[in-house]
C-alpha cells in the first residue's frame, strides 16, 4: 500500500517534470465527465480530496432550498457536511450533463447521517419523475449510496429526494460519471440499479483513479470457504472487457479452499418478481503448469449459462436473469470434469433492471427557463426540478402541454408582481411554442424586445406595469392591431411613431362594431319583419327558461300524436310540435340499445348546463320507462348537409356561409374554452348543425361529447374510437387520444364542405386531399361552389381555406385552437361586411 502511494508519487512527479502545464491539464480532463457534488459544503468551495483525488463542489449552484448542516467525524472531507430539507414535499437537484443526452451515465448519490444526532428519518430517492429507492438508514454509523446507470433521453438530470412523512430527506453527496459508448448497452433502454458490485480477494476498496469511471469496488463478506489468490507481478492481465473492469480488480480472484465450487447468493428485498443483469468477471490470476487445467460451468438458479476456461485475457460472462423469487437467487461456478484446479472469481456486478419513463421537459424550454430563472435571480419562487413533469410538481407560474411524446412543452409563463428587474431576458425568445406571456407589475426596463412578435404561438403578452423604453417594436404593434397577439401595455404619452397605427386602430375599434351593428340591425329589422311573432317568444323564453321533465303523454299532446315527421337519424325519428306558441323539435331515442340510453343523457346533461348562441336549445325531455325523447327549439333551416350539397334547394350565399362557418367556430370554442373542463364534440359535421330561419347556426348532436374529467388531463384515451369517416381526425384515429384539436380537425373538413359543396367523400376521393391537389395545381376559384358564379370575395376565401389547411393538419399540435379560429375567421368576415356594407347589397338576402 505505501509502496504503491510512492509509486504514485513518483510518477505524478516525473509526469510534472517531463510534460510540465500539459500534464496538469490531462489530469484534470480525467474528471471532465464529472460532476462531483458536496452536499451542505460551504457556499462556492471547492477543493480536492486527498484520499481519491477527486474534485468536489460545493451544492449551491445545483440547488436552492435546504439547510447545510456539519457533522465532522469522518476522515474524507465529503462526508462531514450534508444538506436536509426541512421544507417543501420534494427537492431537487439540477445536472446539466456535461455530455448531454444520449450518453450512458453513472449517478450514485451517498448518504451519511452520523450517529449522534438521533433517529435518522426515512424518505424517497426519485430520478426526475421516476421513483429510484426508498432510503432507509440502518445503521447511522455507516454510509450508504444508491446508484444508477442510465442512458439519458436529455439534457437534464433531475435527483429529486421526497419527503414521505418519516423525517426530512437528506443527502451526503451526489456523483455524476460519464460512461464510455460501449459500457452496460446489455439491459438498454432500461436503466441498470446496481445491487452488487464486488471485487473479490482483497480488503481494499478500489474506485478513481483505479477506475477511470470512479465504480466503487467493494469487498464481500470474508468467507472461510474461499482463499484468495492474486496475479504475480510477471503476469499482465489484457483489457477486453467491454465494460473496463479495472486491471487492479481483475489481479485478485478468490478460490475454493476444500471444494469444488463457488457460490453467491444475491437477493432483492422486495418480493415482486425482478429482472436482473449479471456480468461475471473472469480472469486466470495463476501461472498454470503444463499438466494443469481451469474449467468451469457457470449456472444462476441452475440454469447452466456457460462453461468457461478463463485466460489473461479478461472476458465478461454476462446474463440477463428473470426472477420471479427475487430472495433466493444464486450463482454456482462449478469445477468440470476436465479440471485439475477448482473455479476462481474476480469480480461480479449485478444490477436490477428498471424502467424509466423520462419524460421530461423539453430540453430548449428547460434550458430557456433556467436561464430566465437564473436571470432574474428567482431564488424565493421555489422552481425546483423539471419545470413541467411530474404534473403535480409544475412549476408555479408555468402551464406545460403534456400532449407531445417526447418531452412536455412550455406554453404559458407567468411572472406578474414578482419584483424582476432588469430587461426582458432573451431566454425567452427561445420558449417557441408559448401562448400567454404575463410579465406585468414588475420593474422591467429597456426596449420591448422584437422577438416576442417572432414567437409563432404567442396570442396573450401582459407587459403593463413596468418601464419600458417606446417605440414598442413595429412588427408586435401591427401583430397586436391585427388582433393575433393580444397586447397589454399602457399607452405612452410622448408618442409619435406609433400614432398612426393607433389612429388606425381606433378606426378599426370605433368603426368596425359601427359597421357590425348596422349590418347586424339591418338583417335583425329584416327577421323581425319577417318572423315577428316568433322572435317575440324567443324572446320571452331567454328570459324564463321551460326546460323541465315531460312525460309521454305530454309529449304525445306536443307532437300531436306524432303526426308531423320531419327527420330521421342513426338516434331515431324527429317530430314537429309546439309547446304552447313555441314550436319544438322532438327527437325520439328508439329502440332499447344501452348505448343509445348513454348517449341521449350525454346529450340532455350536457344541454341542461350549457347554453350559448351556438349550440341548440333544450326545452325539455321525457324519460319515461319506455319512452325517451329530447325537445329542442325548432329550427326552420334543418341541418346545414340540406342546404349545402347538389340537390339542395336553395344556394347559400358566400355571405351566409362565411358566417355560418363563424357560428360554428364560435360553438366550439365555446365547448373548448368556455366550459370548465372542456367539451369535445367528437361529432362535428354538417348534417350536427343546425339552422334557424334567420340561418343562424348551431351546434345539436352531443351524445358522443366527452369532458375531459379533471382539469389537468389533458387528453382521454380509453374511449372506443367513435365519430364518423372523413371528418374524423386521423391522429386520434391512430393514436386513440382525444383531445380538441380532433374537433378542430372536423371543423376544417366542414369548413372545406363549406366553401365547396363538396362531401366529404366524394367519387372516393376524400375533400382534404382534393382541395389540396386543386390548390397546389393553382386552381383556387374553382374549387369554390360553381353555384355561387363568382359572387365571392376571392381574397377572403383563400384565407378561409388556408383556415381549414391549418385545421386539417395531419399533426394535431399544428391546429390552431378554436379561439384562434373564431379569431381569424371574424376577422376576415369583418373586411368582407366592411365591403358589402357599402353597397348594402347584404340585404338582398336571397336565399
Ligand atoms: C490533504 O492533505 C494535506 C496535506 O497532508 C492537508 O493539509 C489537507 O488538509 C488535506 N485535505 C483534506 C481535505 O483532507
Ligand atoms: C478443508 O479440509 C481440511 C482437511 O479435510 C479441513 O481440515 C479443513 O477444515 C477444511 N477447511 C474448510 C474451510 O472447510
Ligand atoms: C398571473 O398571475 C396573477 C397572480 O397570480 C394573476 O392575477 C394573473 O391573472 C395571471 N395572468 C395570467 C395571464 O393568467
Ligand atoms: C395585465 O396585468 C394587469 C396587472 O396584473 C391586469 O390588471 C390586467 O388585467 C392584465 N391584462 C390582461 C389583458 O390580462
Amino acid at each position: 500500500m505505501a509502496l504503491s502511494v510512492e509509486m504514485k508519487v513518483l510518477i505524478i512527479f516525473f509526469s510534472i517534470l517531463l510534460l510540465h502545464v500539459p500534464a496538469m491539464v490531462y489530469a484534470q480532463d480525467d474528471q471532465s465527465g464529472f460532476i462531483s457534488i458536496d452536499c451542505g459544503s460551504p457556499q462556492g468551495s471547492s477543493y480536492t480530496e486527498n484520499a481519491t483525488g477527486i474534485n468536489y463542489v460545493s451544492d449551491d449552484g445545483f440547488i436552492d432550498a435546504g439547510v447545510r448542516h456539519d457533522i465532522f467525524n469522518w476522515s474524507e472531507r465529503v462526508y462531514n457536511t450534508l444538506r436536509s430539507f426541512p421544507e417543501n414535499k420534494r427537492n431537487c437537484y439540477t445536472l446539466k450533463l456535461p455530455k448531454g443526452k444520449n450518453n450512458r451515465y453513472l449517478i450514485r448519490a451517498k448518504f451519511y447521517y452520523g450517529d449522534s444526532r438521533g433517529q435518522p428519518p426515512q424518505f424517497d430517492l426519485y430520478i426526475g419523475a421516476d421513483f429510484w429507492a426508498t432510503i432507509d438508514i440502518l445503521d447511522p454509523a455507516k454510509y450508504i449510496f444508491q446508484e444508477m446507470i442510465h442512458l439519458a433521453s436529455s439534457d437534464y438530470i433531475y435527483v429529486c429526494l421526497v419527503n414521505t412523512g418519516q423525517g426530512d430527506p437528506f443527502i451526503t453527496s451526489l456523483e455524476l460519471r460519464l460512461l464510455d459508448a460501449t459500457m452496460y448497452k446489455d439491459g438498454s433502454p432500461l436503466s441498470l440499479v446496481r445491487l452488487h458490485r464486488v471485487d473479490f480477494g482483497t480488503s481494499e476498496i478500489v474506485r478513481y483513479e483505479d477506475d477511470k469511471y470512479d465504480r466503487l469496488w467493494l469487498q464481500p463478506d470474508k468467507q472461510a470457504l474461499y482463499r484468495s489468490i492474486q496475479t504475480p507481478r510477471t503476469v499482465s492481465l489484457k483489457p477486453f472487457s467491454e465494460e473496463q473492469v479495472p486491471l487492479k480488480v481483475m489481479s485478485t480472484a478468490i478460490t475454493p479452499v476444500n471444494s469444488t465450487y463457488i457460490y453467491y447468493n444475491y437477493q432483492w428485498s422486495e418480493t415482486t418478481s425482478v429482472d436482473f443483469m449479471v456480468y461475471i468477471h473472469l480472469a486466470e490470476v495463476e501461472i498454470l503448469e503444463s499438466n494443469q487445467k481451469r474449467e468451469f460451468s457457470i449456472y444462476n438458479n441452475d440454469r447452466w449459462i456457460g462453461t468457461v476456461s478463463p485466460s489473461t485475457n479478461i472476458t465478461t460472462i454476462k446474463t440477463y436473469v428473470s426472477s420471479n423469487s427475487p430472495i433466493a437467487n444464486r450463482l454456482i461456478l462449478n469445477r468440470t470434469l476436465n479440471s485439475t484446479l477448482p473455479p476462481i472469481l474476480n469480480a461480479l456486478e449485478i444490477y436490477t433492471l428498471k424502467q424509466l419513463q423520462q419524460y421530461q421537459t423539453d430540453d430548449q424550454d428547460a434550458t430557456a427557463i433556467w436561464s430566465t430563472k437564473s436571470a432574474y435571480g428567482l431564488k424565493k419562487i421555489n422552481w425546483q426540478g423539471d419545470p413541467c413533469v411530474p404534473k403535480e410538481f409544475v412549476w408555479v407560474g408555468l402551464n406545460c402541454d403534456y400532449s407531445f411524446p417526447r418531452a412536455a412543452r412550455i406554453i404559458s409563463l407567468n411572472l406578474s408582481s414578482r419584483g424582476l428587474s432588469g430587461e426582458i431576458a432573451t431566454a425567452l425568445a427561445n420558449l417557441t411554442m408559448i401562448e400567454s406571456l404575463d410579465l406585468s407589475n414588475n420593474n422591467l426596463t429597456g426596449n420591448v424586445p422584437n422577438f416576442l412578435a417572432r414567437l409563432a404561438n404567442l396570442r396573450i403578452v401582459n407587459l403593463t406595469g413596468n418601464n419600458f423604453t417606446r417605440p414598442l417594436p413595429a412588427e408586435l404593434i401591427t401583430k397586436s392591431n391585427k388582433g393575433s397577439i393580444w397586447l397589454s401595455i399602457e399607452e405612452s404619452s410622448c408618442e409619435d411613431k406609433t400614432h398612426k397605427s393607433s389612429w388606425m386602430h381606433i378606426m378599426v375599434v370605433i368603426l368596425a362594431p359601427i359597421i357590425g351593428c348596422i349590418v347586424v340591425l339591418s338583417i335583425v329589422v329584416f327577421i323581425v319583419k319577417q318572423h315577428k311573432r316568433k322572435a317575440l317568444i324567443k324572446t320571452e323564453e331567454v328570459i324564463t327558461p321551460t326546460k323541465q321533465q315531460f312525460s309521454y303523454s305530454e309529449l304525445v299532446g306536443i307532437t300531436n300524436n306524432f303526426q308531423n315527421e320531419i327527420g330521421r337519424g342513426g338516434f331515431g325519428r324527429v317530430f314537429h310540435g309546439y309547446v304552447g306558441d313555441d314550436q319544438v323539435a322532438v327527437k325520439m331515442l328508439s329502440g332499447s340499445s344501452s348505448q343509445g340510453y348513454r348517449e341521449f343523457q350525454a346529450e340532455v346533461k350536457f344541454l341542461m348546463k350549457n347554453h350559448h348562441p351556438n349550440i341548440t336549445s333544450l326545452v325539455g325531455y321525457c324519460d319515461d320507462n319506455n319512452h325517451k325523447g329530447i325537445i329542442y327549439e325548432f329550427m326552420a333551416n334543418g341541418s346545414l348537409g340540406k342546404h349545402l350539397f347538389d340537390g339542395s334547394p336553395t344556394v347559400l350565399s358566400w355571405e351566409r356561409r362565411s358566417q355560418i362557418g363563424c357560428d360554428v367556430a364560435e360553438g366550439l370554442a365555446y365547448l373548448h374554452h368556455g366550459c370548465r373542463p372542456p367539451i369535445v364534440h367528437r361529432d362535428v359535421k354538417p348534417s350536427n348543425v343546425l339552422l334557424n330561419e334567420g340561418f343562424d347556426a348551431k351546434l345539436a348532436d352531443f351524445g358522443l361529447s366527452r369532458a375531459f374529467a379533471t382539469d389537468d388531463a389533458t387528453h382521454i384515451t380509453s374511449l372506443k374510437v367513435a365519430g364518423t369517416l372523413g371528418y374524423l381526425d386521423p391522429e386520434y384515429h391512430t393514436t386513440g387520444r382525444l383531445t380538441e384539436k380532433s374537433d378542430v380537425y372536423s371543423f376544417g373538413v366542414l369548413l372545406l364542405e363549406l366553401i365547396t359543396s363538396r362531401r366529404v367523400l366524394s367519387e372516393g376521393v376524400n375533400i382534404v386531399h382534393w382541395v389540396k391537389s386543386q390548390v397546389e395545381a393553382g386552381h383556387v376559384e374553382t374549387i369554390i361552389d360553381s353555384r355561387l358564379d363568382g359572387r365571392f370575395d376571392i381574397n377572403t376565401a383563400v384565407k378561409v381555406v388556408e383556415t381549414a389547411f391549418a385545421c386539417v393538419s395531419p399533426k394535431s399540435k399544428k391546429r390552431p385552437t378554436m379561439n384562434d379560429v373564431v379569431m381569424d375567421l371574424k376577422h376576415y368576415l369583418q373586411a368582407e361586411k366592411t365591403c358589402q356594407s357599402e353597397s348594402m347589397s347584404l340585404l338582398n338576402l336571397k336565399l
